[in-house]
């Protein structure tokens, strides 16, 4: 069977007193932890990572970080740098997420840089792309997404090293609002993206994955999809039940 990554990004959902609660169910109830095929990884708010790498230890969840800063270290006021990710050991770390996008107005050229510098830290990273609703309106989802990873596919053309890299589709629209693209937009969609990387050196290790309204009502249908490794999970996985109904779903 084919290992399944499941994504937690807490966004700034999550409390301390959340995050006990979330652990104590893990620790009772460790479904997560005992399936070899099962990746399970939380992207948490700075301020959590550390608090959750303390009780983490010996734990078979990953973690991880929202965002970071494309500049190793120095006058960066509210950045957050590599050295400290690379610190705390994160094994992976989400780029160019709508929210962030939209909110700090980063760049296509500020993220492929913050990718780069996270695969030369040997850190995975989760680059979110997608459209929204005028633009799939518009009819230019493509070439939308094409834009969004071509500094990206440039430099993977050069790219010869293992750490895995997750591509992480999220349309805007389908983000916290329910709604889902159709299975068939999906699917051509992954088709396309499969596409694009099938030829660079490390295609082999680029993941897929699909994020937008991922909860126990439709991650059946979204299980079916061909041609991902997994999910990004926003709202649903701070809640410890949600997230292991997401993971057992078959
Ligand atoms: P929701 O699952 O809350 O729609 O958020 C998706 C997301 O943005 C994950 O990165």
């Amino acid at each position: 069977m084919k290992k399944t990554y499941y994504f937690a990004n807490w966004k700034m959902y999550q409390s301390f007193a959340g995050i006990d609660a979330f652990l104590m169910e893990y620790a009772t109830d460790n479904v997560l932890a005992a399936d070899a095929d099962v990746y399970v990884g939380i992207a948490a708010s700075y301020e959590h990572i550390y608090y959750l790498s303390q009780k983490l230890e010996n734990s078979s969840l990953y973690l991880g970080a929202q965002d970071c800063s494309q500049f190793l270290h120095g006058a960066y006021t509210g950045q957050v740098s590599l050295q400290s990710l690379m610190q705390m050991q994160l094994s992976f770390c989400i780029v160019g997420h709508s929210e962030v996008r939209q909110l700090l107005g980063q760049s296509y050229e500020t993220i492929a840089l913050k990718f780069k510098v996270l695969l030369a830290a040997n850190i995975s990273p989760i680059l979110c792309i997608g459209e929204t609703l005028v633009q799939k309106e518009d009819g230019v989802t493509l070439q939308i997404l094409y834009d969004q990873l071509e500094s990206v596919l440039e430099f993977l053309q050069s790219y010869q090293g293992t750490t895995k890299i997750f591509i992480a589709y999220e349309p805007v629209y389908a983000i916290g609002t329910g709604v889902i693209p159709e299975t068939h937009e999906l699917q051509e969609i992954f088709y396309f993206l499969q596409k694009l990387v099938k030829e660079l050196p490390v295609a082999k290790n680029i993941m897929f994955l699909y994020g937008g309204s991922v909860h126990t009502q439709t991650i059946g249908l979204l299980k079916n999809l061909e041609g991902i490794s997994g999910f990004l999970i926003g709202k649903a996985s701070i809640d410890f039940q949600a997230l292991k109904k997401i993971v057992e779903c078959e």
